[in-house]
């Protein structure tokens, strides 16, 4: 048996897993603080609540967590403030004084994979420095939220480790070459601190006061690209609160208008990826403006016609990041006497389904691969009208994996493979997948391509 945990913004999750075919034996979950900045020994007791009575059964253990936190400890090894998560804006001026220093988007990408932004662990740091001057001044070594619960389930005294997923994340690790730029870390802080050692992928970490294998663990989103056994020229869509597509590459990029996350995978590849802001919400006000629930929109889209009778419109509602246009609204065409609600209905199901393909689109750009599968996962995808038309304007078959906790499995399969030692992660079958393919709408794309170009007059890319 393995044990995979993953620490998320919400919540511990933890899975038992059968080591030789991937079951799932057990699960469980303990929620965490909600807030964007939170005390990280709340992620430890979670930790300990979901894995009572477990590790002294399994054989291997790894932790998949949230990405980008920081973690930034004393000499004592105790976290000077609480920990600043991804989702904390509060640094998105650090972020932009640190890509000036390093001279620019571009140069900013190509040393560490990605332009920085608030998210990122580099931003949180100089924000600390610029704030709170007394608590910088004390910190001495950093950590990401996954490496502070690895560290707490193995035995004491061992040292802190990562792994190049998550440290890919950081804004101060060379995500091409695999190394660490501590000169960064420090240009962030305002002194150099300790990092943690960066763990080859499916090698052994260290050990639990019991002698189970711990695994070097890794960021969410790697996380679950190896709990659904990706494979090179795979691009995951998820569709939650934000729309996130990620690729399964083997080349590093460094997108230096900032829209493709130059991440590495926990596998030796890189997992290159594209957020929107505007997703699963673009449905919600959909549905409200209408007056249905979300199976009632669904019936609706399906009852007009691919092209929704000649209305688009751009979902940019809260401003959007993809493209970079932080100030845009939401921007409705077409409207006529005759547009029905079925096609008001329709036409969210398409933007949404545009933007996510304009996201897999600049993925194939920053990569030069074209997509071996496009598979799509987030409750939206339980919408019978998504299910319908996103392969239609996606123009792809779009492949639906069982739900499952990928992100947690992924953990699981990671100490399985450190357990056993090989070359490859070990061959569990993610189950049963769906095929969903459909006549392709190109018009519907070139439409909203067409009011994309247009509205840019108005609301300029902010990197452009
Ligand atoms: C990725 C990101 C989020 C977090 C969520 O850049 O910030 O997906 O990993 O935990």
């Amino acid at each position: 048996l393995v044990l995979g945990l993953d620490s998320s913004t919400q919540s511990t999750k933890a899975v038992l897993v059968d080591a030789a075919d991937g079951r799932v034996v057990d699960s469980r979950t303990a929620p965490h603080p909600p807030g964007t900045e939170v005390d990280p020994a709340a992620w430890l007791r979670a930790a300990d609540a979901v894995t009572e009575g477990l590790l002294e059964r399994v054989d291997a253990v790894a932790v998949a967590g949230q990405q980008h936190g920081m973690v930034a400890l004393g000499e004592d090894g105790v976290p000077v403030r609480d920990a600043l998560l991804w989702n904390d804006t509060r640094s998105a001026g650090a972020a932009q004084d640190l890509v000036e220093e390093m001279g620019g988007p571009q140069a900013c990408a190509d040393a560490v994979g990605s332009v920085l932004v608030a998210s990122f662990t580099a931003a949180k740091l100089r924000w600390v420095r610029d704030h709170e001057p007394d608590l910088a001044a004390r910190v001495r070594s950093v950590l990401l939220p996954h490496d502070h619960v690895s560290r707490h389930l193995s035995a004491p005294g061992t040292e802190a480790f990562t792994d190049r997923g998550d440290a890919s994340g950081t804004g101060y690790f060379a995500t091409r070459t695999g190394e660490w730029r501590p000169d960064l870390a420090a240009q962030a802080i305002g002194h150099e601190v300790a990092l943690p050692r960066v763990v080859a992928p499916g090698a052994v970490a260290a050990q639990t006061a019991t002698g189970a294998v711990v695994a070097g663990g890794t960021g969410d989103n790697m996380g679950a690209a190896l709990g659904m056994s990706l494979e090179p020229g795979d691009v995951l869509v998820s569709v939650g609160t934000s729309g996130v597509a990620s690729a399964i590459s083997g080349t590093p990029v460094a997108d230096g208008t900032g829209t493709v996350t130059g991440f590495a995978d926990a596998s030796g590849g890189f997992l290159p990826m594209v957020t929107t802001m505007n997703a699963a919400g673009i449905l919600d006000l959909q549905a409200r403006w209408l007056g249905v629930d979300h199976a009632g929109l669904a019936d609706l889209a399906l009852a007009a016609a691919p092209g929704a009778g000649g209305v688009t419109f751009l979902p940019y509602y809260g401003g959007e990041r993809s493209p970079n246009r932080p100030s845009a609204v939401g921007t409705w065409t077409g409207l006529r006497p005759a547009t029905t609600r079925e096609d008001l209905a329709r036409a969210a199901y398409e933007a949404l389904l545009c933007s996510l393909a304009d996201a897999v689109d600049r993925l194939v750009a920053a990569t030069g691969e074209e997509p071996r599968r496009v598979l799509m996962v987030g409750g939206a995808t339980r919408s019978a009208a998504l299910r319908a038309l996103a392969p239609a304007v996606l123009g792809r078959p779009v492949t639906l994996p069982p739900e499952g906790e990928y992100v947690a499995l992924g953990a699981a399969r990671q100490a399985a493979w450190a357990l056993a030692g090989t070359d490859a992660p070990p061959a569990w079958s993610p189950g049963d997948t769906t095929v969903l393919e459909a006549d392709p709408t190109p018009q519907v794309r070139e439409a909203y391509a067409d009011l994309r170009a247009r509205t840019a007059a108005w609301t300029p890319d902010a990197s452009a």
